[in-house]
């Protein structure tokens, strides 16, 4: 009886002290001042809770330069939010789910970042993943286009070659294009090649940079070695061992992961690093150059990757390739014959095969992930 008596007791405390916690918790969230970080830029993070999604926005939570962080994807984004939100960095963290969110995830933003999309699972080439991921650039650039017209726009959804050219076409018809500001993500490759080149040159990573120009998949990749800093010479072997591993270092992470997807953390590290150049350019900083697959007069092909230099308007400037040695000359052959079948692919299969408002919902997500593999 006494026992009973103890356990009511208890029971009733409990119960009050829960209460006292709600009552509290919601006067501290009621009465705090949230001053809405640092002064800095806003970033939305579209895809934000995939495997891509979930580092970089955690690292873009950690950049000073971010005071607003928008997360938004169309499964689990609100536990992604959650999480990053308990972290004590200045940026604020919202999150917003499915598309009836888009709008208000994309209001406003200075730069937005795009790895919505299925990655490549083995045996599957980046072009294999065209026809889904081109209808979510799609829907994803509509809704820049509407809310966010002059933000500037990283797109990592692959194929990279190909869903640069489709946002292009998504802002034309919109009236909102801007070359400068439609950036595909190739800094991958980049770092990619400066870790290779590294290991060969028994020299530390970070003070290596190699230009990587061309596209984003196999051949279209095109590393530079003759412009390699600090310069250095290359044996024909090692030109065309690393040429292969910087080609194939995509399909080398696919083969790995053996069918749990494509590079994730290597790339949410990329992304950011490029990322964080385009808001250097975008609050001023002078001589931001990085690699990226942008709007081109360079060759004859309408888009193709080289060095650019970021500013207030995102790509000012787009860099001529430079000086290139034979090996390269004829990579450049090769990059471009299949650079304009991935750029073409775009325009004879934007009208036909990409539906006009298709999105992925967490459960036809789940069902085409189910089928790639
Ligand atoms: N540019 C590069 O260098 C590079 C490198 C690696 C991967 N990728 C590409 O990045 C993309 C993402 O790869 P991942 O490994 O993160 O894949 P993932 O499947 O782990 O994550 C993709 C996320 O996108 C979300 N998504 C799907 N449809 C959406 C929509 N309509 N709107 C918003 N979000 C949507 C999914 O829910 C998921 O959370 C793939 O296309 C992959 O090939 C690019």
């Amino acid at each position: 009886m006494e026992a009973n008596q103890r356990i009511a007791r208890i029971a009733a405390h409990l119960q009050l002290s829960n209460l006292q916690m709600e009552e509290s918790s919601a006067l501290r969230i009621a009465e705090c001042r949230a001053k809405g970080g640092s002064p800095g830029f806003k970033v939305a993070i579209l895809g934000a809770a995939g495997g891509i999604g979930q580092p970089l926005a955690m690292l873009m939570k950690m950049n000073p330069l971010v005071s607003v962080l928008h997360l938004y994807d169309v499964v689990n984004s609100p536990g992604v939010t959650a999480d990053l939100s308990h972290m004590d960095t200045g940026a604020v963290v919202r999150g917003f789910l499915g598309q009836q969110q888009l709008e208000s995830a994309l209001t406003g933003m200075d730069l937005v970042i795009i790895p919505a999309g299925v990655p490549r699972k083995p045996g599957m080439t980046r072009d294999d993943l065209f026809n889904i991921n081109a209808g979510i650039v799609k829907t994803l650039c509509e809704g820049v286009a509407k809310s966010c017209p002059n933000a500037i726009v990283n797109l990592i959804s692959n194929p990279v070659n190909s869903t640069v050219p489709i946002a292009a076409e998504v802002f034309k018809k919109a009236g909102t294009y801007d070359p400068k500001r439609l950036l595909g993500v190739t800094t991958l490759d980049v770092v990619r090649a400066n870790t290779f080149v590294a290991e060969v040159l028994g020299l530390d990573p970070r003070e290596v940079i190699v230009p990587v120009v061309g596209g984003h998949a196999g051949v279209t990749i095109l590393p530079l070695l003759s412009q390699v800093k600090p310069p250095s010479s290359f044996t024909p072997e090692e030109t065309e061992y690393l040429t292969n591993r910087i080609q194939n270092g995509g399909t080398e992470v696919v083969e790995a992961k053996a069918g749990a997807g494509s590079a994730t953390l290597s790339m949410a590290y990329a992304a950011v690093k490029f990322a964080d150049a385009c808001l250097r350019g975008l609050r001023g900083d002078a001589g931001i150059v990085e690699c990226a697959f942008v709007a081109s007069q360079v060759t004859e092909l309408p888009f193709f990757a080289t060095k650019v230099r970021l500013g207030r308007t995102g790509a000012e400037e787009v860099f001529q390739l430079g000086p290139l040695n034979e090996y390269e000359r004829v990579g450049l052959e090769k990059a471009k014959k299949e650079l304009a079948g991935s750029i073409q692919k775009e325009s004879s299969h934007f009208r036909s095969v990409v539906p006009h408002q298709e999105t992925i919902t967490s459960e036809n997500n789940y069902l085409i992930k189910e089928i790639m593999i």
